[in-house]
């Protein structure tokens, strides 16, 4: 396991890009065309509208947050885990105290109404805990690309659920061996997901999710995520 996550820098870009990239200011010198802002609330979006149960939810590899806040609108319980020690650190506090500071930036969730407070864990997604419990809905967004073992992963999320939970995966498929070794590809990753998910879930829908992911104020990652939902079969 890397601790590729760690530096400033990367809490600086995942903080933008989780509470900023709806303001003009996160790219200055240029709009953006619509559609391609608010990533990590979209994917909360997409996941509040093809869940059955409101209860649990868990945002496995949730960097600092900004998709289990949106799952709090809708949710009375929300699990954020991510392998960062940093941004753990900056999601606890966003929660807790409702900003985080870095340099002379304040960063703030969203004002929209919460049914809860999300807490936030470090976990492995490769080795999740035990005491987790069961969830209604489990939000992967930009994560399975970058485990050591995404299959290990999968199997690992069959006893956090029960018939009916969903599952969303959002992914760039971005298979490298720096985060994976090429024999745990899922490649193509739709039909990897297919092959270990089929026996105990079913497809709900697939579809692609652009973004935009600065790196500074004048370049930026341009980003057509797969999606896939799935329902855990009866
Ligand atoms: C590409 S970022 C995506 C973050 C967020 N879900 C989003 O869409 O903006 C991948 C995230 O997964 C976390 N991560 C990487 N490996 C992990 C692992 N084995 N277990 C849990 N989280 C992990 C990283 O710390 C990082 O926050």
């Amino acid at each position: 396991m890397t601790d590729t996550y760690e530096s400033p820098a990367l809490l600086r870009q995942y903080l933008d890009f989780h509470y900023r990239s709806g303001e003009t200011s996160y790219l200055p010198h240029h709009e953006l065309p619509e559609g391609l802002t608010e990533y990590p609330q979209r994917c909360g979006e997409v996941t509040i509208e093809y869940s059955n149960r409101y209860q649990r939810a868990l945002d496995l590899g949730c960097a600092v947050g900004g998709s289990s806040f949106t799952l709090a609108t809708a949710f009375d319980e929300v699990v954020g885990i991510d392998f960062s020690d940093s941004f753990i650190d900056a999601a606890t506090q966003l929660a807790s105290t409702g900003t985080f500071r870095s340099s002379e930036v304040v960063y703030t969730p969203s004002s929209d109404h919460r049914k809860c407070r999300p807490h936030f864990r470090k976990g492995n997604a490769c080795a999740l805990p035990q005491d987790l419990g069961c969830f209604d809905a489990i939000l992967m967004s930009n994560l399975l690309c970058r485990l050591p073992d995404p299959t290990a992963c999968l199997e690992g999320l069959k006893a956090l659920t029960q018939p009916g939970s969903i599952l969303v995966f959002t992914t760039p498929c971005s298979w490298d061996e720096a985060f994976t070794p090429r024999e745990k590809w899922l490649w193509p990753t739709l039909e990897g997901l297919h092959q270990t998910l089929d026996p105990w879930c079913e497809t709900c829908d697939v579809f692609d999710i652009p973004f935009v992911l600065k790196d500074h104020d004048r370049r930026a990652q341009f980003t057509v995520a797969q999606a896939s939902v799935w329902e855990v079969k009866a």
